[in-house]
């Protein structure tokens, strides 16, 4: 099958990428605009196409180049601060161009579809950890837009037969165990790497945003998910929807929270460095708790994390130049 990754360079593609390519029966090719993801990310071997998802002709051209059937959607603006800055933006990029590929999805008779969703759909959940069928009630721009375009395939299923499964990220963590992919966003706003910027000397100390939560120790709690475990679940995914034929949406997390507190303090262990953190203000847009009820992706895809601890995994580090450091040092620690 061919399958084309839109987004296939960017943190959470390329590692689908990685692991996919080890997978008998697929030939992928990869779509990305590089506004966020990495050149070098692409393993040799695989096809590229420089192409914007907003950019309708450009789509047109690659898929009547490569005939995918089957399309696997990564490309997205994810900070939740930025869409409530940015609101138009986050709708053009995230829902306008996930409308393009669809349309031209819909021309070219591509009928598989699996899409990058989030917790953050979600907003401040009635129950935790959140079950798959949950009713998402987001409470900022990022989130509905994710929302907006899990819509939209119900009714492109309903009207055109499209079969898409969407799967609900929490908080994507880690890097690939070769040390040579993993999570380099510019600028970086995510919570790991930004404490890792400190053990590396790369920066003073860590922001904690809000320590007045109502969690154990006032500070926001989350769930950190392996980016390699989410890369099988999108396998297992695929695998499942063309067997099945079925649309379906699952979570995808360890059903485990964290608090900012205890990321950094895990982090102090692993890497022996202090890291000194400082307290602000609440950052607008932040749910206090998003934990994952990920059964669904249990049973139905017989998916299971492989990485479940986030003293050896989740903070597995990747910072260019001395990700070799950090990862040796921590399998030192972790043995
Ligand atoms: N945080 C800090 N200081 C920082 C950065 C983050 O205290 O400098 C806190 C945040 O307030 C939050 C937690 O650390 O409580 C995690 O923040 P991230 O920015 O790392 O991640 P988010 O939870 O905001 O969002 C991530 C993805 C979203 C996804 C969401 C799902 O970026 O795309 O996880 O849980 F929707």
């Amino acid at each position: 099958m061919k399958i084309l990754v839109c987004g296939g360079a960017g943190y959470i593609g390329s590692h689908l990428v990685r692991e996919l390519s080890t997978q008998q029966g697929y030939e992928i090719i990869i779509l990305d605009n590089l506004s966020k993801g990495h050149i070098k990310s692409i393993p040799k071997g695989i096809k590229f196409e420089k192409a914007d998802i907003r950019d309708k002709t450009a789509l047109e051209r690659i898929f009547s180049k490569h005939k995918p059937d089957a399309v696997m959607h990564f490309c997205a603006s994810i900070s939740v601060g930025e869409s409530v800055a940015d609101p138009l933006g986050y709708y053009e990029n995230n829902v306008a161009g996930t409308i393009y590929l669809l349309q031209v999805m819909k021309k070219y008779n591509v009928k598989y579809f699996i899409f990058s969703s989030t917790a953050a759909i979600f907003g401040n959940p009635k129950e935790v950890p959140i079950p798959d069928n949950a009713r998402p009630e987001p409470i900022n721009p990022y989130g509905d837009t994710k929302f907006v375009v899990e819509k939209i395939l119900a009714w492109s299923e309903n009207a055109y037969g499209l079969k898409y499964i969407c799967l609900r990220y929490f908080n994507a963590c880690g890097a690939h165990e070769s040390g040579d992919i993993g999570e380099d966003h510019d600028p970086e706003t995510h919570l790991i790497p930004l404490i890792l910027q400190v053990a590396l000397g790369q920066r003073e100390s860590v922001s904690i945003f809000g320590d007045d939560y109502e969690t154990k120790d006032g500070t926001c709690v989350r769930d950190y998910i392996h980016v390699t475990d989410l890369a099988t679940a999108h396998i297992r995914a695929l695998a499942y929807l063309i067997k099945e034929n079925k649309s379906q949406s699952f979570n995808l997390g360890s059903g485990e929270g964290y608090t900012v507190k205890e990321v950094i303090n895990a982090a102090r262990n692993v890497t022996g460095h202090p890291i000194p953190d400082k307290v602000e203000d609440r950052r607008i847009g932040d749910p206090a708790i998003l934990i994952a009820g990920s059964t669904r992706a249990e049973q139905i895809l017989g998916w299971k994390r492989k990485y479940n601890t986030i003293e050896r995994y989740g903070l597995q580090p990747y910072s260019s130049t001395f990700s070799w450091f950090l990862i040796g040092h921590w399998d030192q620690r972790g043995q």
